[in-house]
């Protein structure tokens, strides 16, 4: 089969996504699959993407970045364009090669907004392409930390307080906002409604930080969630889609134990700095709390109707409850990062699971 794996994207994770593609592109099987690499830049031109990718890691002196110099490719192939990935390679003078025509499986590896959030999805369904992972409103909803929380609560899981103030808050109600705010105790996290990757988020001692960092939030969304802080362990749990329609799969969990300067598991000490957040996979539960881990983790897969893979975070208090935190329909997904390392714990090989997800897709 030929696969398009898709990259980059217009949100604030856009090199996140372009090392998350490395992990890919390096572990698909080439005798298996024919693929094509289609890198999407930051203001939203798609464009094949060569052999650039091979040099992208995450440091902090360079991000990397779709170049936006390299061959343009359209959505829909054009009729009569010639099939075979050497012919899409090949420059046709005057002619943009299409690309989602022409392939039997797309791999939208995009985080965050445009790509995470059903906008790709639906692009897909539109023109009858397969993909791997959540369809539409999986995706919107997964992306939106509001929708995703009234959806958990609806389904019995349990969802820690928060308020939400959106543009017209405030724009018009600013003076409401610290008193609501503040009966959800201090400290409190203040996130864009709808990013990833900690982007944006701050966390707030008091009232006088909390507009400062709502402000922060809304150039990101103009939708800004406050989440009280849930004093517990951060423990997430991988789940794959069952083959067949049968039940999720979840993975054995694993925890993020975040240290040195950071007081939580920010953008810096999630990618940057080395050592700044250890991932202990699998993480050191009794049983009874990662049978309820895995079994919430499935529960949250459901209740969103998710396809294919997510992560879901919790917070796992000293009494041993457990607490929902977010679900990502499209995680982090180098071989370094949590969802990977969670099943090469529980028995499956990086490799392994990137056929697996295309062989979901297909199927
Ligand atoms: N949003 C980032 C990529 C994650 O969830 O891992
Ligand atoms: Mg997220």
């Amino acid at each position: 089969p030929r696969v398009a794996v898709l990259f980059g994207g217009r949100s604030s994770e856009h090199s996140i996504s372009c090392v998350t593609a490395v992990g890919v592109l390096g572990a698909i099987d080439r005798d298996k699959y024919d693929v094509v690499p289609v890198g999407v830049t930051k203001d939203g031109r798609w464009v094949l993407a060569g052999a650039e990718t091979a040099s992208w890691a995450l440091d902090s002196g360079s991000l990397p970045e779709v170049d936006g110099s390299a061959q343009a490719v359209s959505l829909v192939g054009q009729a009569g364009v010639a099939t075979g990935t050497a012919e899409l390679l090949s420059s046709v003078p005057g002619r943009v090669p299409g690309i989602i025509g022409e392939v039997d499986v797309v791999f939208p590896l995009f985080h965050g907004p445009f790509g995470e959030d059903g906008t790709i999805q639906g692009m897909l369904e539109m023109i009858d392409v397969r993909y791997v992972g959540a369809g539409v409103l999986a995706s919107a909803v997964g992306m939106d930390k509001e929708i995703m929380k009234i959806v958990f609560a609806a389904a019995g899981l349990s969802v820690g307080p928060y308020r939400v103030v959106n543009d017209a808050d405030w724009r018009h109600r600013k003076a409401e906002i610290q008193p609501r705010v503040a009966e959800l105790g201090w400290p409190v996290f203040v996130k864009p409604a709808r990013a990833g990757s900690s982007v944006g988020i701050s966390k707030v001692e008091g009232p006088d930080d909390l507009l400062p960092a709502v402000e922060l939030a809304r150039q990101h969304d103009p939708k800004v969630i406050i989440e009280a802080a849930i004093l517990g362990r951060e423990v997430e749990c991988a789940v794959l889609q069952g083959r067949g329609g049968t039940e999720p799969r979840t993975s054995l969990p694993g925890e993020v134990v975040t240290g040195g300067n950071h007081d939580f598991y920010d953008f810096e000490a999630k990618y940057l700095e080395d050592g700044a957040a250890v991932i202990n996979c699998p993480a050191d539960l009794p049983e009874s709390v990662i049978a309820q881990v895995r079994e919430q983790a499935a529960l949250a897969f459901q209740a969103i109707n998710a396809e294919g893979l997510s992560r879901v975070d919790f917070f796992v208090t000293p009494d041993g409850s457990v607490v929902i935190n977010e679900i990502n329909t499209m995680p982090g997904f180098t071989p370094k990062s949590m969802y990977p390392q969670m099943w090469a714990a529980s028995g499956m090989s990086y490799p392994e699971l990137v056929d697996e997800l295309l062989q979901l897709a297909l199927a």
